[in-house]
């Protein structure tokens, strides 16, 4: 068990493509740790690049949601995920835990089947749909090396600029 710390905008690991995971006889201690870390900083879902490790994995938990259901009530493992299948459109504010304090709209599919497999390494092909759908597709972004950010319109950049550029400055001294 061990809370690791979340790289920042900036970080090049951040812009990694993750790759699949193909040997697992460390697989435990990595989800425990992305759990760990997600949850002492109260986040909903973290990705493996964002501790550092670009490999093919998140967590995910909205149980303490209101739009949490009985379904998505408990704290969901995604290995070697990738979108299958998608429908609609939706525009909602998201976070980051890699980007502190900025919030951007992001336009993101409505619903999406999404294969992976789970913490037991059963293979799954599953339709997701609102919060979510989101949360997944905001993760697998992460796994493909891309940031809410890259959905800035030039207002949330204006916004936005001076902490991207503090946190992109940090990163690179
Ligand atoms: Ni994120």
């Amino acid at each position: 068990m061990a809370v690791k710390k979340v790289v920042t905008y900036g970080h090049p690991v951040l812009r990694k493509v993750s790759s699949d995971i193909t040997d697992f006889s460390n697989i435990d201690s990595l989800i425990q740790d992305l759990f760990d870390t997600m949850y002492e900083f109260d986040g909903i879902g973290l990705a493996s690049n964002q501790i550092g490790i670009d490999k093919r994995i998140f967590v995910v938990d909205i149980s303490h949601m209101e739009e949490s259901d009985e379904e998505s009530n408990k704290p969901l493992v995604f290995i070697n995920g990738r979108v299958d299948n998608t429908v609609g459109s939706d525009v909602d504010s998201e976070g980051c835990l890699s980007l502190p304090e900025i919030r951007i709209n992001v336009e993101r599919y409505e619903s999406i089947r999404y294969k992976y497999l789970d913490r037991d390494l059963n293979k799954h092909s599953t339709n997701f749909s609102g919060l979510l759908a989101r949360i997944i597709q905001h993760e697998n972004d992460h796994l493909d090396g891309k940031l809410i950010t890259d959905y800035a319109t030039p207002a949330d950049l204006l916004k936005h600029g001076k902490a991207l550029e503090l946190m992109r400055a940090e990163n690179t001294k």
